[in-house]
């Protein structure tokens, strides 16, 4: 059976290869190598020993995204991980954002439904529900207006799909609203791989650990939580990988209640920015520089999911902690600075 995966090379996306290609299915990945580096193929060969087939191509290019589609009209399912994903740059580039992740959204949807099997799974992101008025946020929270461009192109993506699925019932979609992925495969094979200054925490936190960065700047200390720093639901990458497969699995067998669903994909547990460095120095056994400065614009004060759909519905449930995450993180982080 064999699925296409757009963004395969990314932190997310080879993850879930891995995990595709573990339960027996042919994987073809597409990706433009913008934020990914051809080296990930190997990765995932390495860990799995099968070598997914891999094609660079730019999406946004309407005549090439047709032609793939014609020398690979046997495809049972996508798996549409390729997009811009970087909340500050999307502020800055609105329109570079618009492009990326709506275009090639169009595009991949307006081949899908000349294919026998129609089954798609898109990633969708927490960044939805804005600050939610109540946690654990459930599937059923109000969708807020986005906080920035990069979290509009995944309501308007969501809106995109479910109108198209409206007038194609043999089209059948899940939305996977992730919460914050973080870690790395156990193998230290895969990981995430940030270009230039990360801008997400854990990466900032094990490269400050491995002494790329002098110190991790806090970003505010006066929330109102536990400890005064923010509040998210860190989810292990390869949990949030195999999701993926079971979401997939869920439509080739047609076992969906309809032909668009959504769900959440957290491990139900909130986690202060101070509890993920004492993660990371528990995992480690290093002392973390950090330093508490002000608050970054556009952060929300917390957001955790509330799990019971996923958990019920799909079937899914994390099986792998904070620390489990932290840890491979951190190896992974070893492994790359080959220390
Ligand atoms: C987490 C917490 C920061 C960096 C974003 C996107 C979301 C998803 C994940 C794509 C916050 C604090 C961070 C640092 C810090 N991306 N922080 N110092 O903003 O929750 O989510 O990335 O899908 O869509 O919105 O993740 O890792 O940037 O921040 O104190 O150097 O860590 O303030 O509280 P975020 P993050």
């Amino acid at each position: 059976m064999k699925i296409l995966v757009t963004g395969g090379l990314g932190f997310i996306g080879s993850h879930t290869v891995v995990e595709l290609q573990n339960e027996g299915f042919e994987v073809v990945i597409i990706d433009d190598l913008s934020n990914s580096s051809i080296e990930v193929v190997d990765g995932i060969t390495a860990i799995t020993n099968k070598k997914p087939i891999f094609e660079k191509l730019d999406l946004k290019v309407k005549l090439d995204v047709q032609d793939f589609f014609k020398r690979h009209n046997d495809i049972i399912g996508v798996i549409h991980f390729a997009a811009s994903k970087a909340v500050g740059e999307s502020v800055a580039e609105p329109l570079m954002y618009y492009e990326n992740n709506i275009t090639t959204l169009v595009y991949m949807l307006q081949e899908l439904c000349g294919l026998t099997k129609k089954n798609f799974i898109f990633s969708s992101s927490c960044t939805v529900y804005g600050q939610a008025d109540e946690l654990p946020i459930t599937e059923n929270a109000p969708i807020k207006p986005a906080e920035s461009p990069y979290g509009n192109t995944k309501q308007i993506g969501e809106e995109i799909i479910r109108d198209t699925c409206k007038v194609n019932s043999d089209v059948n979609a899940i939305a996977l609203r992730y919460f914050n992925p973080i870690g790395a495969h156990p193998s230290t094979e895969i990981g995430e791989l940030p270009i230039g200054v990360p801008q997400n925490l854990v990466p900032y936190i094990t490269q400050t650990g491995i002494g790329m960065r002098e110190q991790l700047s806090v970003f505010g200390g006066d929330y109102p939580t536990s400890d005064g720093t923010c509040i998210r639901d860190y989810i292990h990458v390869v949990d949030l990988a195999k999701a993926h497969v079971i979401a997939l699995q869920r439509l080739i067998a047609g076992n969906n209640d309809s032909n668009f669903e959504y769900f959440n994909l957290g491990t139900g547990t909130g986690s202060t920015v101070l509890e993920a460095i004492q993660s990371f120095e528990r995992v480690s056994g290093k002392a973390l520089n950090y330093k508490i400065v002000d608050r970054r614009e556009g952060d929300i004060t917390a957001a955790y999911a509330e799990t019971s759909k996923a958990n019920n519905v799909l079937g899914w449930k994390t099986e792998l902690t904070l620390d489990d995450a932290m840890d491979s993180a951190w190896k992974w982080e070893q492994k790359i600075r080959n220390k």
